[in-house]
């Protein structure tokens, strides 16, 4: 398995460019079995988790072809077998994906339940109950979800009981297949259910709502994308180039950025202490950290609140400052993993039941570490950055999974970060 070892404190200096986003890629390539004819999509992200979607459909009897070099995806979608086993899904909770599509293109599907993961239980019950009140026959066994619909589906209102961006984007796509209008309450607002309803209208569906908490979906015909699907800029990527230059006090110029997508993130960072500014267009963003960093207080909220996704990464920033910082997840019910092992490195960091307190700030020490998940395995590349000495961080596989080439990049930058096996 490959580790990455880094010198800190690390000097980093110049512009990075941001990949294409990796949630925003993969409802989209699952989207695709809605469709007979081939389909392109442009500025795909390099990343495990696209690997895995992609052989995942074409175990189903997709084909795909998938230039890395140009972020070029082609899939000409095909089913023989309705069937997402548990050898993909169990890499890939995402896996997931794949139902609303089976459901509303082909009547059934028989997806592998996710199973948990290193942040939480994540179960799929409200999938699953959504899918019920539309009309489709659900049973669960053997570790499977078995879906059929007998006859027609029938619009009708549908309520999270708590906010599912997956959950939100497989009943859009369902709704699709439905009679009549489809109300969507508590929906997720997240960018990448957006951009999925958006492809969706672009081939013709009735989708209102988006991007909001209420989406109403009309049941009707698709015809297939007129181009190729353009994969927007990953906002957790961007975000996390915000914390490497907080976690470095270097500048940086972040360049293929939303901005429109990173307003908490911007405005929690300005408050722990960095002067960011976007330019005319929203697409790149200057980062200049201050001499001192001040204590912050930050809950993680679905979007556009502070992205649970970030909270790894704010924390390990949080160590550098001064005083006492708090940090409330609210979405997962175990995602305090990183914590550990940024102990490791020196952090006072102490958590009770879903808040993490911070002191600061800490004069960090490299030292060995384990990722656990995506995101924690970012913050403990940030914490090797801003660490005295040599950090080792072990099982990269979860970083690979959802940032292109971090490394690389960082190598770039001017960061002393070696790939190496264990
Ligand atoms: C998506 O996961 C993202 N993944 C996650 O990103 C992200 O952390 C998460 O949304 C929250 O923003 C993709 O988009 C592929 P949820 P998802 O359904 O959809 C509970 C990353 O690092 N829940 O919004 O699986 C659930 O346990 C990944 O890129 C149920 O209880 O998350 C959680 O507590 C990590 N039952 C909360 O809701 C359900 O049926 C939100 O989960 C569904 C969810």
């Amino acid at each position: 398995m490959d580790s990455l070892i880094i010198e800190g404190p690390a000097k980093l200096s110049g512009t990075v460019t941001v990949s294409g986003s990796k949630n925003t890629t993969l409802p989209l390539l699952f989207a695709s079995l809605l469709f007979d004819k081939e389909i392109q999509f442009e500025n795909v992200p390099r990343l495990w988790d696209v690997e895995t979607t992609l052989k995942l459909l074409e175990t189903m009897g997709s084909e795909f072809s998938w230039n890395k070099d140009l972020g070029r995806v082609s899939i000409l979608p095909r089913v023989r077998v309705k069937v997402a086993p548990y050898e993909w899904v169990r890499r890939m909770r995402a896996g997931i994906l794949a139902l609303g599509p089976l459901l509303a293109k082909y009547g059934e599907a028989r997806v592998s339940l996710p199973g948990g993961c290193a942040i939480g239980a994540r179960p799929v019950n409200y999938h699953l109950e959504a899918m019920k009140r539309l009309g489709v026959g659900i049973e669960v066994e053997e570790g499977y979800i078995k879906a059929q619909i007998r006859g027609e589906l029938i619009g009708c209102d549908i309520s999270f009981p708590q906010v599912t961006v997956t959950g939100t984007e497989n009943i859009l796509i369902l709704a699709l297949s439905a009679r009549g209008t489809t109300r969507i309450s508590n929906a997720a607002r997240e960018p990448e259910v957006v951009r999925l309803g958006e492809m969706l209208r672009d081939c013709g569906a009735h989708i209102s709502g988006l991007g909001t908490s209420t989406i109403e979906v009309q049941g009707g015909e698709l015809r297939p994308p007129a181009k190729p699907i353009l994969i927007p800029s990953d906002r957790i990527e961007a975000a996390t180039w915000i914390a490497a230059s907080v976690a470095t006090r270097c500048p940086l110029t972040i360049d293929h950025t939303d901005n429109s997508a990173l307003g908490s993130v911007i405005q929690a960072y300005r408050a722990l202490g960095a002067k960011i500014e976007g330019n005319a267009r929203g697409t790149s963003l200057f980062v200049e950290p201050r001499n001192s960093y001040a204590s912050i207080e930050i809950e993680t909220a679905p979007y556009p609140g502070f992205p649970t996704d970030m909270q790894a990464q704010i924390l390990t920033n949080a160590c550098l400052a001064h005083g006492t910082s708090k940090i409330r997840e609210t979405i997962f019910e175990n995602r305090f993993m990183h914590v550990a092992e940024l102990r490791r490195l020196g952090a006072k960091v102490s958590v009770r039941r879903n808040v993490a307190t911070v002191e600061g700030p800490t004069k960090l020490v490299g030292a060995p570490l384990m990722a656990t998940d995506l995101r924690a395995s970012a913050c403990l590349v940030l914490g090797g950055l801003s660490a005295y000495g040599q950090t080792k961080v072990s099982r990269i596989y979860h970083l690979d999974r959802g940032y292109q080439r971090l490394d690389e990049k960082l190598r770039h930058l001017g960061a002393k970060i070696q790939r190496g096996q264990e």
